[in-house]
């Protein structure tokens, strides 16, 4: 990705991509609902799957650099790419689901986490760093603003709750492909970096973790995992810029609960 492409958007093509994007709002959703102990893997994806097909979307996922499911379903250490199969969620278990829609030429990207069964005290900080983080993030993606500020206000808000963000896990911009330009980093300094201007679409999705930022991949070749085995939380938003405001689009409608200090349940 270099970051001299940015393909800026129109609000006709915002139209477009809005529905991507409320249609995986939609499938986290389902699929939150789903989440407890005893539930497998395999059948969030399923289910994902499933509820794709009803609305005509595909799963932009599957088949993106061989990748094999329709989901990422992470777990516990596992900070990103999980691969959905036979395990069986446990009491207590951590869990972040991220898909990637197509609607008619146009992607969307969510990921959310989710507890299945008892929430720990771990758990709610892990949380509450990963939600607010975003939220900041979200919050200083303004026109006017600069790339370095997200970063900033990313890595600042995890800060403040003893957490760090897995710093080569990156955002990105979002439209006709999965992957654009540019590159949105979850660190940064103030003032510095790419200009943000109207028509950009970009995600913002730090991966927060308990422990220490580096990483390693397991050797089913996708599973992301912090070095020292710590969890970690990530909520990934995609956020459509205008002259005068900036919309969430994985967000329904009118989404009062984006000043909330703690994700929202389902
Ligand atoms: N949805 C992820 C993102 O937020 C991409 C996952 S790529 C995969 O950018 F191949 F691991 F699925
Ligand atoms: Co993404
Ligand atoms: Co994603």
């Amino acid at each position: 990705m270099r970051q001299n492409n940015v393909q800026l958007k129109t609000s006709i093509d915002v139209f477009h991509q809005r529905k991507a994007c409320q249609l995986a709002f939609n499938i986290i959703k389902a699929l939150g609902q789903l989440i407890e102990p005893g539930v497998t893997t395999g059948y969030l994806d399923k289910k994902a799957e499933s509820i794709l097909l009803e609305h005509h979307g595909t799963a932009a996922l599957k088949g993106y650099r061989g990748y094999p499911a329709a989901i990422c379903t992470s777990i516990n250490n596992v900070a990103a790419h999980g691969v959905p199969g036979q395990y069986i969620l446990d009491d207590g278990d951590i869990i972040t689901v991220d898909i990637t829609v197509e609607l008619g030429g146009w992607y969307g990207d969510i990921a959310w986490t989710f507890i299945a069964g008892t929430i720990h005290q771990d758990h709610k900080r892990l949380l509450k760093a990963s939600w607010q983080a975003t939220m900041a993030g979200i919050n200083a993606a303004r026109a006017g603003a600069r790339l370095g500020d997200i970063g900033r206000a990313i890595q600042e808000t995890a800060g403040k709750f003893g957490c760090s963000v897995l710093e080569d896990l990156v955002g990105h911009g979002i439209g006709k492909n999965l992957h654009e330009d540019p590159v949105v980093l979850n660190i940064g300094k103030q003032g510095t970096g790419l200009p943000v201007v109207p028509g950009m679409v970009l995600t913002i999705e730090p991966i927060v973790t308990l422990g220490e930022k580096h990483l390693k991949t397991l050797s089913d070749g996708w599973s992301i995992v912090s070095r020292d085995n710590s969890l970690s939380a990530q909520f990934e938003h995609t956020i459509a810029i205008f002259g005068r405001r900036t919309e969430v689009l994985t967000m329904p409608e009118k989404s009062p609960d984006s000043s909330i200090d703690f994700p929202p349940f389902f």
